[in-house]
């Protein structure tokens, strides 16, 4: 099987900068970062404390601005769109998950997974019918009818994933969507994203400081002080292999010792 390259770009960041601060107190978050992501990617990003992965990821999703460079998502620049259509973008070509998984207490699984088909107005019957699909896919079709706090936290997280992935975006950002899962629950969650990743082509971008959970992407950049250090791609290997490959690079880029990325 091939891991490669997969199709046509869905995301081109071009020469990013993000400058935060002013005057005397100034942090350059990100310096001159370019690099593209084909459709059905799934790509990991790697990188130190305080590197810039969240800032690129935040980027990337038009949570934050660019202090300059252009992020160009299906042919838009999300960079210069303005705040009414962003949200709509946003809504419509993005799909989130977070290290905590911010569902709705007060909402079952089911309608919080289906939140974002029922702010775009999509019919009640393929709202259903698409919940009930990437709930088999995800195996919660078990606990669609529960509320957050009845379930684990391993499940709550394939919720998360299951929201994100409901609209068909055309990227799905996740940032250390395994922080807070125990080694059993973050395995399943990789191995939903990388099953969503197989058989829909589903492009994923996520941040990680776990080497185990970047292993099961197709590709990984290694961010150091804001700049792409160099990047892994799996190619051929399999996944324990790529894994080896990934903590060779972890350990060179160590320097303050390699257990802070
Ligand atoms: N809102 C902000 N204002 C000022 N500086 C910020 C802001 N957000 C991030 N930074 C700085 O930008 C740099 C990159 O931060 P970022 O959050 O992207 O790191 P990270 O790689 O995600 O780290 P971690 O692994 O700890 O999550 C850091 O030096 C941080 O202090
Ligand atoms: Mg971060």
């Amino acid at each position: 099987m091939s891991y490669g390259v997969q199709g046509a770009p869905v995301l081109e960041v071009s020469h990013v900068e993000k400058v935060y601060g002013s005057r005397n107190n100034v942090t350059r978050a990100l310096a001159d970062v370019s690099f593209t992501v084909n459709k059905g990617e799934f790509v990991g990003i790697m990188g130190a404390s305080g590197s810039g992965k969240s800032t690129l990821l935040n980027c990337v999703s038009t949570i934050d601005t660019v202090t300059s460079g252009s992020v160009v998502i299906n042919g838009a620049d999300v960079t210069r769109l303005k705040s009414d259509k962003l949200t709509r973008f946003r809504r419509e070509q993005l799909g989130f998950i977070f290290q905590d998984s911010n569902l709705l207490d007060t909402l079952t699984a089911r309608e919080n997974i289906a939140l974002p088909l029922t702010i775009a107005r999509t019919p009640a019957k393929e709202t259903l019918a698409r919940v009930e699909q990437v709930a088999q896919r995800l195996n919660i079709a078990g606990v669609l009818d529960k509320y957050p706090y009845q379930m684990s936290g391993g499940q709550q997280q394939r919720v998360a994933a299951a929201r994100a992935l409901v609209t068909d975006p055309a990227v799905i950002l996740a940032d250390e969507p395994t922080g807070a899962l125990d080694s059993k629950n973050a395995r399943l969650l990789l191995e939903s994203l990388e099953a969503m990743n197989r058989q829909y082509q589903a492009t994923v971008l996520m941040v990680t400081h776990d080497s185990f959970a970047a292993s099961y992407t197709n590709r990984v950049l290694f961010i150091r002080d804001g700049r792409i250090f160099t990047e892994l791609r799996r190619g051929d290997s399999d996944r324990r292999a790529f894994f080896d490959r990934i903590m060779e690079v972890v350990a060179m880029m160590g320097g303050e010792g390699s257990d802070a990325l």
